[in-house]
């Protein structure tokens, strides 16, 4: 399902309702959590509604997509440093539920098959909230990963170190590699939302739209799932096809 709603803020206001309702009705629910720009505002609106609704957040459990191989939780460029910045250290969640792929793991293979492996013992993703690379990368897994593809150690494509050098200082070298959840893992999620915003996703969007379902652009593979929202704002939905806007934004009223 596609919804277009004008701006990134108004997705922030939908997707924090989302995901309030969710733990009211399920307060152990386990959440498949994203970083990047998208999810900053939906992050900062979620914290102000967890509070003002007293929010009970200490029986859900997370997992994190990704993380940069040699960055250390505390790395300020981390995911991990980037999940407390934005959403763990606001409110009382239960850190030994929180988890994120270690990018200081010793065995980096071993390391991808207990992540998996935690995450079964966990039941499974009720919801995974996830970002989109400008290459239609999510997580980490970039354009000719397997469908199938379990947790595993990926090398970075030239455009999402590019796309992400301005997470980093002037100078300071973009990780190569990085471990992410597998396409597997994140299709046996319940509920996916998938976010996109701004002009800089407008291609990637519209070859979502238009196309087939194919590895050379992963997020295809979730027009398979029965549950996969898709929601864009109106920048990041500007090429696609007129009557798909059309029909999309009667349909959202
Ligand atoms: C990053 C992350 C993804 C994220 C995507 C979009 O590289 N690994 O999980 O969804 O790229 O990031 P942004 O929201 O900053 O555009």
């Amino acid at each position: 399902m596609l919804k277009i709603f004008p701006d990134s803020s108004s997705i922030a206001d939908y997707v924090s309702a989302m995901l309030v309702a969710k733990i009211q009705a399920k307060p152990d629910a386990v959440l498949g959590l994203a970083t990047g720009g998208t999810m900053e505002p939906i992050y900062a609106k979620f914290v102000a509604a967890a509070r003002h609704t007293e929010l009970d957040v200490s029986r859900l459990t997370s997992f994190n997509l990704d993380e940069y191989i040699g960055l250390s939780a505390d790395h300020p460029k981390s995911y991990a440093a980037y999940m407390q910045e934005h959403l763990f250290r606001h409110l009382a969640f239960d850190a030994a539920r929180l988890h994120l792929p270690d990018g200081l793991a010793q065995d980096l293979n071993a390391h991808c098959r207990s992540y998996s492996g935690k995450l079964q013992s966990a039941g499974g993703i009720d919801l995974q909230l996830l970002g989109v690379g400008g290459n239609g990368h999510i997580g980490f897994n970039e354009p000719g990963t397997a469908f199938d593809c379990p947790c595993h150690v990926v090398e970075l494509a030239e455009q999402t170190r590019i796309d992400n050098s301005r997470f980093f200082a002037e100078g300071k070298i973009v990780p190569v590699s990085a471990i992410t959840m597998g396409m597997a893992e994140i299709m046996q999620a319940r509920e996916i939302v998938l976010v996109a915003t701004g002009e800089a996703k407008a291609r990637i969007v519209a070859e979502w739209y238009q196309g087939g379902i194919t590895e050379a652009i992963p997020f295809t593979v979730l027009k398979r799932h029965p549950a996969a929202t898709i929601i864009v704002d109106a920048a990041a939905a500007s090429l696609l096809p007129e009557e798909a806007t059309q029909q999309r934004l009667v349909a959202n009223g």
